[in-house]
């Protein structure tokens, strides 16, 4: 039978004359029934937590824009919180954790194999959007990657430079070591069950790779992402990995061959022209519009938005934003852009 969703046929190595079109953050507050939904729910734990309203929030894009992916409506930070983290939200600041500082914080945290009870209501939003999407949407299950879900474990919270994760990583690498481990086998475990559930792609979001340099990138960023992805393939090996090592730099390049993904997402600022010499001829690529532009509209948006489909119209290719949208973004903004990649 022949692939119908834009988005499979993409991860497929299939260069299309239109692209299959997402945006990361896609659910989120720029969106009025998105912020009516969240209040209703409480905050915004509850909401992930919530497989009524969760669902609810990741059906709401696709309704208004017809978008050819969606992605289930929760959080990185949910696995470490199934691990046994606490995890709460300051608002207008963002996450908060307690912190992993030293072996005896790491002895409290559960084993891999432990997480499933408390993210069962993330199982059940995607089993129930897995019912509930329209056929041609493609749709996707996300973790972390274990360097930026570490990053937040040792720091407690967000932080500009991941000092505090660097810093543990050269003052007790066991330790450390430790830490990602635990993470890959968690974040391998709450995959496979985001698919066993009805999730058909996933993706892992690297968001802090762009800090690790030189051998650190190989130990942090590749070899955790090749082990997930080894793990899910042993499983479903038919089930596409998307994998985003944000500002990773010239380290794009390979970074598909390396770790076994079948797509790596670009952020904005990796060259479109470089990357599709570079990236794309070892297969699909996602991304790279910059999200700022939602905000500004006109003819930039229009003219950027452009630029970057053609930049990649010569092999596989997924149009996207290379970060998430942001609050202050126009819902009108992304009609245009979509005129401007659908035509
Ligand atoms: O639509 C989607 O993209 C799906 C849902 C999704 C969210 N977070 C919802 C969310 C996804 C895929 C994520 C990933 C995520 N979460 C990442 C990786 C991608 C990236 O942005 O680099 C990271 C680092 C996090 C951790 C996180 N969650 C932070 C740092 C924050 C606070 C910053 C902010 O934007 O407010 C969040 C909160 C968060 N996650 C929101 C949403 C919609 C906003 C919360 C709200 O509604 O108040």
């Amino acid at each position: 039978m022949r692939e119908e969703k834009l988005m499979m046929r993409a991860l497929g190595g299939e260069t299309l004359p239109v692209p299959p079109v997402w945006m990361m953050r896609q659910a989120g507050r720029y969106l009025p029934e998105y912020r009516e939904t969240r209040a209703k729910a409480g905050d915004f734990l509850s909401l992930c937590y919530n497989p009524e309203l969760a669902a609810e929030v990741t059906l709401q894009p696709i309704r208004r824009y017809g978008f050819d992916a969606a992605i289930v409506f929760a959080d990185i930070l949910l696995l470490p919180q199934a691990l046994g983290a606490e995890l709460w939200f300051e608002t207008g600041e963002g996450p908060r954790l307690s912190q992993i500082r030293t072996k005896a914080d790491l002895a409290r945290l559960k084993p891999a194999d432990a997480i499933h009870e408390h993210l069962a209501p993330v199982y059940e939003t995607v089993r129930i959007l897995a019912e509930e999407l329209p056929r041609e949407t493609t749709f996707m299950g996300f973790a972390g990657a274990p360097w930026t879900v570490a990053t937040y474990m040792i720091a407690g919270r967000g932080t500009p430079d991941q000092g505090p994760a660097h810093a543990l990583m050269q003052q007790d690498p066991t330790c450390f070591d430790a830490l990602i481990d635990l993470l890959t086998a968690a974040t391998t475990e709450y995959l496979l069950a985001q698919i066993k559930a009805g999730a058909e792609v996933v993706k892992l979001f690297d968001s802090w790779a762009g800090s690790l340099k030189g051998a650190a990138f190989d130990k942090y960023a590749i070899a955790p992402t090749r082990r997930i992805v080894a793990g899910l393939k042993a499983v479903y090996p038919d089930v596409p990995v998307i994998a985003f090592p944000r500002e990773a730099g010239t380290r794009f390049q390979g970074f598909a061959k390396a770790t076994g993904a079948d797509c790596v997402a670009l952020d904005t600022a990796v060259d479109a022209q470089w990357a599709a010499k570079a990236v794309q001829v070892d297969g699909c690529v996602q991304g790279n519009l910059d999200p700022r532009l939602l905000v500004s509209g006109g003819d930039d948006l229009v003219r950027e938005a452009r630029r970057v489909a053609d930049a990649f119209a010569g092999g596989p290719y997924i149009f996207n934003l290379g970060h998430g949208i942001t609050p202050d973004a126009d819902p009108a903004n992304v009609d245009l852009m979509l005129r401007a990649v659908r035509g």
